[in-house]
Parts: structure tokens; C-alpha cells; sequence
């Protein structure tokens, strides 16, 4: 279903004004579960995509759900969005039930398909106002928001202008005012970025950032890049095979999941057992590579002082130290055994129409 559809069962329903948040979650879901069946006749295989998601949202987070292609992240969104019916779990969205609720759900939140819109062919700025007075609003309150969202998102001047004859930032930043005209306090972002050049990247990593700044707007976006999540996300759901793997904010995943690197070179081969006795102290694992002996250590910055006396004392001389914070790639590593980017280099793209 496109957004103009789903707007459309949106158009002429009150505005809800009461809302009972689950425990003041805007997004809390228990045990989602989705299966697609692939191919034809005997042929015909489940595909688990989503397999016993729980997620919880807090008013006014911007939280990043991260995963490699194919993890379950859009078939996920799509559930959380009243698209998709889960096959089994339940979730609420914004305080409404996704399966008994779906239009307060849909009245409440902005959705950016990963796919964007399908633009009619009108003027960018006739979309926008007609989007709008689909979802109710007048058209003088439709226009005014729509201008205001355009100069926002740096599409001034492109009022009159085709989508078919905009660039892919500027397509995308009118995919994201299209999801905000009726002002939502819900904002799911499907891959916002995938696709744009790094500048377009980081324009619209700013104008993401702003949403909640300007209009406390709780954010839930799906990326497999590891440097958006880390920029722009106050926390991650790790999702992979349809599991959420962690959920926490960078800092702590990268703390207490993976933990620093630790590299010492010794100017004497002979020294390496010694050295890796040490190190062995303070890490789990410790390897050896020609003179360097490495492994992690949890918040090395307050174990390194430590370790270096006992070096000392132990006769060891160091060529060089050398700590290395972890990466989101080594997080993600340390939970699932495989780097995020060969879990994406391996995942099969979907066969079916709607697997995106
Ligand atoms: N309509 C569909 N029919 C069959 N399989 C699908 C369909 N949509 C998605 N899938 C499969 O479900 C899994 C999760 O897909 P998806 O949620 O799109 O992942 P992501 O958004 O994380 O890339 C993948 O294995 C994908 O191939
Ligand atoms: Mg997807």
C-alpha cells in the first residue's frame, strides 16, 4: 500500500485527542512474529522475517533500528505502521492498538516507506497540500505548513517543481515532509538515506536531528549504516534474523559489548609470552601477531596505567601502545559472529514484490 492510500482511509476522522500511552511508551511490542511464505506450489517456503520482536520507544527518543539487509527491519515497520498484519505477537503504537486500532494509529504517525512515494506528476508543492487536506488539514493550513516544512528542509524554490525532475536528496527530503505535514508526534523513516551521495547524507542527518529539537517528535528509523546510527540515534535496537540482538545506546554497546582494542608492540619477540601473560589480566582473549599482542579490554582507559606498570615491572619494553576505540562493525561483530557488512554482502535479496 502506498502512503496516498493509507492516507485516504486516514481522511475525514477526528483528530484523536485522548491518548493512553502503554506506560508512557510510544512504541511497546511483545513477541512480533512474521512469516512470508516465497515461492510456488510445493515449492513454497517460510521465511521468518520477523521472529519474536520486542521494542519499546519512549516519547521524544530517536531511536535508530539497525541491521543488515534482509534482518527484518522494514517487515518490522510495516507491522508497527498498521501495513502488515503480524502473524502472531501484538504491538501499540502512539497508545493505539495496531490490530484493532489502525486508524488512530495511521492519524497519529508520519511514515517514510524505505521505496518513497509515488509522485502523481502534479507540482512537489500540490502533493504536499493535498497530502495535507487528506489528512484533514484546511488547505490555508496545509499550504502554510507544507511552505514552512519546505524551507525547513532546504526545498525553497522547488514549490513549483515536478518531483520526476528533482534530485535524489531533494526527492527524499519531500518524502520526509510528505510524513510531517500533519504534524506527528511518531516519525518512522525507513532507510531515509540509502541511495543519496554523503553531502545529501548528512543534510538530511541534520534535518532528521531537527525533528525532535523543533517539534519533540519521536523518531524510529531503519538504516544499515553503521555512521548514522552512531550520529543520529540517542539509542539502537540491534535486529538480526528478525531478533533484536542489543538494544542500548552506542556508547554503552560499544563499552560493554565489544570493548577497546588494545595493541602492544614489544621490541623483543622474546617478551610476547610475558606481554600477552598481562595483557591476559585485563581480556578475554589475547592474540599474537608478529610482535604485537592484542586484545580487548572493557573502558581501556582506566586498565592501560595499570597494565603498563605491571608490564614494567614484568621487564617488558614497549615499542608503541595503541588503543582503539571499538566501531558499531565490532559490536555487531561480537553479537552475531559475522561483520555487518558480510552479513550484507550474504543476504540474498527478496524475490516477492512487497520484500523490500
Ligand atoms: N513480501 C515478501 N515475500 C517474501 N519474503 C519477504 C517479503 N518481504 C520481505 N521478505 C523477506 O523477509 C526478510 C526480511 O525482509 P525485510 O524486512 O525487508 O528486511 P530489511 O528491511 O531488514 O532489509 C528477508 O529475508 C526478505 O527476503
Ligand atoms: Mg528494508
Amino acid at each position: 500500500m502506498t502512503r496516498r492510500e493509507l492516507s485516504v482511509d486516514c481522511a475525514g476522522l477526528a483528530r484523536p485527542t485522548t491518548l493512553s500511552i502503554h506506560g508512557s511508551m510510544m512504541i511497546h511490542a511483545r513477541g512480533l512474529k512474521h512469516t512470508f511464505w516465497s515461492g510456488r506450489g510445493k515449492e513454497k517456503k517460510p521465511v521468518q522475517a520477523v521472529d519474536g520482536v520486542d521494542l519499546d520507544v519512549a516519547e521524544g527518543e530517536v531511536v535508530a533500528f539497525l541491521g543488515p539487509n534482509g534482518a527484518g527491519k522494514t517487515t518490522t515497520l510495516r507491522i508497527l505502521t498498521t501495513l502488515l498484519k503480524p502473524t502472531e505477537g501484538t504491538a501499540s503504537v502512539a497508545g493505539f492498538d495496531v490490530a484493532t486500532q489502525a486508524v488512530q494509529v495511521r492519524r497519529s504517525i508520519g511514515y517514510c516507506s524505505q521505496v518513497g512515494s509515488t509522485f502523481s506528476g502534479a507540482y512537489a508543492g500540490d502533493e504536499v497540500v493535498d497530502h495535507g487536506m487528506l489528512y484533514g488539514l484546511s488547505r490555508r493550513d496545509a499550504v502554510a505548513t507544507g511552505q514552512e516544512l519546505f524551507d525547513r528542509l532546504q526545498l525553497d524554490g522547488l514549490w513549483r517543481r515536478m518531483p520526476k525532475h528533482m534530485s535524489g536528496g531533494q526527492k527524499r527530503r519531500l518524502d520526509i515532509v510528505m510524513a510531517l505535514i500533519h504534524s506527528p508526534r511518531l516519525v518512522f523513516l525507513d532507510e531515509p538515506t540509502t541511495g543519496l551521495d554523503p553531502q545529501a547524507r548528512a543534510n538530511l542527518w541534520q534535518h532528521i536531528g531537527d525533528l525532535r529539537a523543533r517539534q519533540g517528535a519521536t523518531v524510529f528509523l531503519t538504516t544499515h549504516y553503521l555512521d548514522e546510527a552512531d550520529v543520529l540515534a540517542d539509542r539502537l535496537l540491534v535486529i538480526d534474523r528478525g531478533r533484536i540482538v542489543a538494544a542500548d545506546t552506542s556508547d554503552n554497546l560499544k563499552a560493554a559489548v565489544a570493548g577497546d582494542l588494545v595493541d602492544l608492540e614489544v621490541s623483543d619477540r622474546t617478551e610476547l609470552a610475558v606481554a600477552r601473560d598481562k595483557l591476559a589480566t585485563i581480556s578475554d582473549e589475547v592474540e599474537i601477531v608478529d610482535r604485537h599482542v592484542r586484545g580487548r579490554v572493557a573502558r581501556a582507559g582506566k586498565a592501560v596505567p595499570g597494565l603498563l606498570r605491571d608490564l614494567e615491572a614484568g621487564g617488558v619494553s614497549l615499542d608503541s601502545i595503541e588503543v582503539v576505540r571499538p566501531t558499531l562493525d565490532d559490536v555487531f561483530l561480537t553479537l552475531t559472529g559475522r561483520s555487518l557488512r558480510d552479513a550484507e554482502a550474504a543476504t540474498e535479496k527478496p524475490a516477492t514484490e512487497g520484500g523490500r
